[in-house]
């Protein structure tokens, strides 16, 4: 049975797709069956695949697919049976496909950026977890190398009750880069200090499927 994780979060730009994208792609590296689902109309992910088949040798095997609309249940318990993690890439909005992914998952990973804008947005997505009753961790995402933002988002999320994850990822142009290839981080500079950091996301997905985190 597979660990379903719906990357989710209201607000665009977050970095669902970024973060759905590298994920998946670092737990297919280390082996293992790993679906990654489409479910955002602007079909980012799909435009990442799409540059990923021409990635032979580089790009770690990931089943594909961008389910959406009454689709998204079927597939999703089919995978469930058949792969070791399916990864949900959402909508924007807290719209109907959100929920269902988020009904379908074991966890709701959200990433935010650490600002007021992306906590105040990520209301509606601790709401949505918590009306299906899903188990939610926050991920910081873009963290800027200086500064006393993250201790001050991290102090909030905590007064919310949210747990957050220890791994977080830096705001490096590694991400854009390798997003436009069609490959994770780990992939296009697996020594950066973005891979690393996703090794780290990974590790702490990993733990969490396995009921130890
Ligand atoms: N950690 C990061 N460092 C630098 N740029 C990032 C990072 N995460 C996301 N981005 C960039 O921010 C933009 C929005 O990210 P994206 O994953 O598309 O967000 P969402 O799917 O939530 O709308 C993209 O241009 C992406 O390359
Ligand atoms: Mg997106």
């Amino acid at each position: 049975m597979a660990f379903v994780v719906a990357v989710a979060q209201q607000k665009g730009g977050a970095g669902k797709s970024t973060v759905a994208a590298n994920l998946a792609a670092a737990l297919a590296a280390s082996g293992g069956r790993v679906a990654l689902l489409d479910t955002d109309p602007q079909h980012s992910l799909t435009r990442w695949h799409a540059e990923r088949q021409k990635q032979a040798g580089r790009a770690a095997p990931l089943h594909f697919a961008a389910p959406s609309g009454w689709r998204l249940s079927g597939a999703l318990d089919q995978l469930r049976r058949e792969q070791d993690f399916v990864i949900l890439d959402t909508p924007p909005h807290a719209d109907t496909d959100a929920k269902l992914a988020i009904r379908g998952a074991d966890l709701v990973l959200m990433p935010l950026q650490p600002s007021a804008a992306d906590l105040w947005a990520s209301e509606a997505t601790m709401k949505l977890a918590a009306d299906e009753k899903r188990r939610l961790a926050a991920l910081l995402n873009r963290v800027p190398a200086q500064g006393r933002l993250r201790q001050e988002i991290a102090g909030r999320l905590k007064a919310a009750n949210v747990p957050l994850l220890t791994p977080v990822l830096g705001n490096r142009t590694g991400f854009a880069q390798a997003f436009q290839e069609g490959l994770a981080v780990t992939e296009a500079q697996p020594r950066s200090a973005a891979a690393e950091e996703v090794r780290a996301l990974e590790a702490a997905i990993r733990a969490m499927a396995a009921g130890k985190g």
